[in-house]
């Protein structure tokens, strides 16, 4: 019986819009999750949001709403998002949820009871925005590292968790379960904490200070530390202590967190758990800090990433795919609006895209569409062993995926993605098709491709599960009929011969930024010698696009965006309009003022880099130069180009 699942991720503060960091941890943890529903089935995701404390309170303050009225608004905003990015969580936590708050009574209560808990005053150094005390030893001159403020001395009496006594035990456990916190480098760091005398973990705050929080079930004058509330989560949404799930689930229970929050989950948590009695959870995987452009993402910068954004302007599944393969999990990353066009266009658009497209149209022009059979012969005759590579291909995948790598599973899944072009290639299936006598090879060729493909739509299910179902639709699977377990995608030659494919689709279009129309009319890019495979277009779809003589108005850089420039062109409109163009390179800004171009004027807008592109401009290119389209006279801005 394959062991069940859990994963969680942080339950993020409602102080703030959910944005990149969010969208990343949350994304990664459904990518995990539906990896082990293809394994198990018996999975369990959580997320939720972390509710109390003085950080929230003060958020309120400033909007001028009660604590209640502000989180449940920022809450909605966090539960409303994940479905919109595909996220499959089974439940969504708050810890202001009173299943939750009865849960860190209780444990409190048993902590209390065996006398790990004492009651003492304390004189220290408190940061406000971290909600905790500092020793000398962690500021930095003088400062909160996080805040860069001053901390205030403030004196109180609170209550104190034993956690020193527990600081052996924890430093054996991480030792017998090596893999406990993972990638390794966050291990040492806990490790290196560890090597230095824990204090003791103060867990309540007067309700003089604050009053949004839980009781402690032993003094009504005081509402628990918000960390003892909420890495209580964990256990409370699972109906701790006796609902079934927490028995079932606890035992594999694994989390997702950033590097921020390494020290409450790998120091904190599982003493806690000890001292509750409860088991250590499995796994504590730890990923870096996505920056932008080279930087923190911060409100003040104005340089916040909104999740919604990018699925609007890219696509979901390419929002999701560039995620899970520009980073690498455990290490930090730069986000750039340019890394992810160049991953679409190439990884996806040309590379998946392509082949996708190559293949079914090919079934399509000298099948009818109808699944050739395959001849076993000839398969080894031309060493296609393309079961033997799928195979292959699977067992990385797994490993990688096992591990968090995603980066090296979804790498080995293109690894097969360029096998296969390179089988068209070399078996050009143009050509057999010329010879009668090549029939067989012919059919065989596209029979073996067509599975290939079959099998790449089921691994990269987990990241894009969109484009998997699209692909397996057009492979001739009915809706409904999902091959989405492991098991299955590792039979091979499962699609049925005769059966009829629905006619071919794009996959992935190709991001318009650099203005390099005729090199995009190669399905490749022009750079290696595919022969032209793309759908036809009828004329009627020809004429639905509007092409236009314009003038250049004015242009300029576009700020951080290396290769735009942001023109404004006269299109013969009653106002100019603001067209962005991926000419940078090619021109200087002063050249292009006054010239005539040629721009595609019903081009659905799309943002880029901040800029809301009005058009596309065209111009023709090769790896090594760009120049731009132009009438060969002068002609009134807006002339149609017929
Ligand atoms: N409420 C606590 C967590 C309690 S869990 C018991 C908290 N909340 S948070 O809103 O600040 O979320 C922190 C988490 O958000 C990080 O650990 C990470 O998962 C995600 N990220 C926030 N910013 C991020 C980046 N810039 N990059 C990657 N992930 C980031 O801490």
């Amino acid at each position: 019986m394959p062991s069940p699942f859990y994963i969680t991720t942080p339950i993020y503060y409602v102080n703030a819009r959910p944005h990149l960091g969010h969208a990343y941890t949350t994304i990664c943890a459904d990518v995990i999750n539906r990896f082990h529903t293809m394994i198990t089935g018996d999975t369990f995701f959580l997320t939720g949001t972390d509710e109390h404390g003085d950080k929230i309170m003060r958020a309120a303050r400033k909007e001028n709403m009660t604590p209640r009225a502000y989180v449940d608004r920022i809450s909605a905003l966090f539960r409303d998002l994940w479905p919109q990015l595909n996220i499959s969580n089974d439940h969504f936590i708050r810890t202001t949820d009173p299943g939750h708050c009865a849960v860190v009574q209780t444990v409190l209560q048993k902590i209390y009871d065996q006398g790990d808990i004492y009651f003492s005053e304390y004189e220290g150094k408190y940061c406000f925005g971290c909600e905790r005390f500092y020793t000398d030893r962690e500021l930095v001159d003088g400062k909160c590292p996080d805040h860069q403020t001053e901390p205030e001395t403030i004196k109180e009496s609170n209550y104190f968790f034993k956690m020193g006594q527990y600081q052996q035990w924890l430093l054996d456990h991480i030792r017998q379960h090596p893999d406990m916190i993972r990638p390794e480098r966050y291990k040492n760091e806990v490790l290196a904490f560890l090597r230095e005398p824990l204090d003791d973990l103060c867990i309540s705050r007067p309700k003089s200070r604050i009053k949004w929080g839980i009781t402690l079930p032993f003094d009504h004058d005081y509402v628990t530390y918000v960390w003892f509330d909420a890495l209580l989560n964990y256990v409370s949404a699972l109906d701790y202590p006796d609902g079934p799930r927490f028995k079932q689930f606890w035992p594999v229970a694994q989390h997702i967190v950033a590097k921020d929050i390494l020290k409450p989950h790998g120091i904190y948590w599982p003493i806690m758990l000890k001292a509750a009695g409860l088991p250590i959870y499995q796994h504590l995987n730890v990923h870096g800090y996505w920056n932008v452009d080279q930087g923190k993402m911060s409100k003040s910068l104005g340089n916040v990433v909104e999740p919604l954004e990018l699925k609007t302007i890219y696509g979901l599944d390419a929002f999701r795919y560039f995620l899970m393969r520009e980073m690498v999990f455990g290490l930090d990353a730069n986000f750039n609006e340019e890394a992810l066009v160049q991953r679409i266009n190439s990884d996806l658009a040309n590379d998946l895209g392509n082949l996708f497209s190559r293949v079914v149209t090919m079934a399509h022009k000298y099948f009818s569409g109808i699944v050739p059979e395959s001849d076993p012969a000839i398969e080894q005759e031309l060493a296609l062993s393309m079961d033997a590579k799928c195979a292959r291909t699977i067992d990385t995948y797994c490993l990688e995926m096992d591990r968090f790598a995603f980066h090296k599973a979804l790498a080995a899944v293109w690894e097969l993605i360029n096998q296969m072009n390179k089988i068209i290639d070399v078996t050009a299936p143009w050509e057999l098709a010329k010879n009668k006598g090549c029939r067989p090879r012919l059919q065989t060729v596209i029979y073996n491709l067509l599975e290939g493909l079959r099998v790449i739509s089921g691994l990269i299910h987990p990241v894009m599960p969109d484009t998997a179902a699209t692909m397996q639709k057009h492979l001739g699977f009915q809706p409904g009929q999902p091959f989405f377990k492991m098991e299955t995608i590792r039979k091979w030659k499962l699609l049925a011969a005769g059966t009829q494919l629905p006619k071919s689709t794009t996959l992935f279009p190709r991001v318009a930024v650099k203005a390099d129309a005729a090199q995009d009319s190669a399905p490749d890019g022009g750079k290696t010698l595919h022969p032209p495979l793309k759908d036809e277009v009828a004329l009627d779809d020809f004429a639905r696009i509007d092409l236009r003589v314009a003038t250049v108005l004015s242009a300029e850089p576009i700020p951080r965006a290396k290769k735009l420039l942001k023109l404004s062109v006269d299109v013969g409109e009653p106002a100019p309009r603001t067209v962005v163009a991926g000419i940078a390179g090619a021109y200087q800004p002063d050249e292009l003022v006054g010239k005539q171009v040629v721009v595609v004027a019903n081009l659905k807008p799309a943002k880029l880099m901040g800029v809301l592109s009005q058009g596309m401009l065209l111009a023709a290119g090769t790896e090594n130069e760009t120049v731009v389209l132009a009438p060969e006279r002068p002609m009134p801005p807006g002339s149609a180009i017929k």
